[in-house]
């Protein structure tokens, strides 16, 4: 059995799996007190794991029915994230793998969303195409094996997530953005505004980074012009659902545009979706449209898709079963490299 923590961000979470990926025992437990503030307060986030970890850790024991040394191994997100939240679970892993004498790895998060689907799918293997999408990260990945990434395309700003969390409060929405506006959007109609598809011309050339890199910074300022015009003429309230589903619409074009572009340069017909911002059913949805019935999508349920240590903990198993162990000096890093990326020339 391994156990699995996470706790780069704002959620809580512990996770016991069995040696074939199996989940015995899963626990997530969401940071409630950054709503009051409208996005993560990053010491607030750090203490907050402190206080409720050890209880975590014991839910996800309990509903697995071990005690911690039943564990064989564990695994911790070691980066990248917030880095006083970080420390919290690197500490405790690295702590109880010394006191316990079982093997600790550490894992990249996002590296954990690419495991995500595998969790609940044996079919989520590579080769595919990957569109990771979370509130830090936008990453088009071309896998051709666990561990083997070639990077196509990136964000040059804003995260894709972080779009949807900050068109969220130019549109006074609570945080996390990302299912305010989906909720709100379906009582819009896409197509009132148009909002502009960030580096997506038809003449780019896939030799080019332009041709499957993201930018999302001039769509939310796009937004914020018309929001400014609305709210200015009193008219915010009636169309906040059109600017929402319009927002929504640019966003996923754009992601799914581009994933479409990757996989026919990679040559395969699949795509596995990870990070917060594919739990958003329109673009599982135009993403199966438009990749067409000889394509197939890879997706978690939403629970497994926001942040979670069941991911991490199968991310580990996959490390582990390569022989890769954390150093006893491991240390959390706010900015870590995700392990195995080459670039799209290498
Ligand atoms: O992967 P995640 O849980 O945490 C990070 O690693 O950042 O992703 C969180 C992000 C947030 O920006 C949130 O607004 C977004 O995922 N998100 C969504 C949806 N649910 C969460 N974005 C769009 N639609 C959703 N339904
Ligand atoms: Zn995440």
């Amino acid at each position: 059995m391994i156990l699995g923590l996470e706790t780069s961000c704002d959620e809580t979470s512990a996770a016991v799996l069995s040696g074939e990926g199996e989940i015995l025992g899963h626990v997530i437990l969401s940071q409630d007190i950054h709503r009051v503030w409208g996005g993560v307060v990053p010491e607030l986030a750090a203490r907050a794991h402190l206080a409720v970890l050890d209880d975590v850790v014991d839910a996800a024991l309990a509903e697995a029915g071990a005690t911690l040394s039943d564990l064989d191994a564990l695994a911790v997100t070691a980066g990248p994230g917030l880095i006083g939240a970080l420390l919290v679970g690197v500490s405790w892993a690295k702590a109880v793998s010394f006191a316990l004498d079982r093997p600790l790895v550490d894992v990249h998060h996002m590296e954990g969303h690419l495991f995500a689907p595998r969790l609940e799918d044996p079919d989520a293997e590579p080769p595919f195409v990957a569109l990771l999408v979370s509130g830090g990260h936008t990453l088009l990945l071309d896998v051709r094996a666990w561990g083997d990434y070639r990077l196509l395309g990136r964000t040059r700003d804003d995260a894709a997530g972080e779009a949807f969390d900050k068109v969220a409060k130019l549109l006074g929405l609570p945080y996390p953005g990302g299912p305010e506006i989906e909720r709100l959007a379906r009582d819009g109609d896409p197509a009132r505004y148009r909002f502009p598809r960030p580096m997506l011309r038809g003449n780019q050339q896939p030799e080019s980074s332009d041709y499957f890199d993201f930018s999302f910074s001039g769509l939310k300022t796009a937004v914020s012009i018309r929001v400014a015009e609305l709210e200015s003429a009193g008219q915010l309230d009636a169309e906040r659902a059109h600017v929402a589903a319009g927002f929504q619409a640019a966003v996923v074009d754009t992601l799914v545009s581009k994933t479409l572009r990757a996989t026919a340069f990679a040559g395969v017909d699949r795509v596995l979706l990870g990070g917060g911002v594919s739990a958003n059913r329109r673009l599982k949805t135009e993403m199966s449209e438009r990749l067409g019935p000889a394509g197939r999508v890879l997706c978690a349920s939403p629970r497994l898709s926001l942040d979670n240590g069941a991911m991490i903990a199968r991310a580990g198993l996959f490390h582990l079963s390569a022989g890769r162990v954390a150093p006893p000096e491991l240390g959390a890093d706010a900015a870590l490299a995700f392990p195995g990326l080459r670039e799209r020339t290498s």
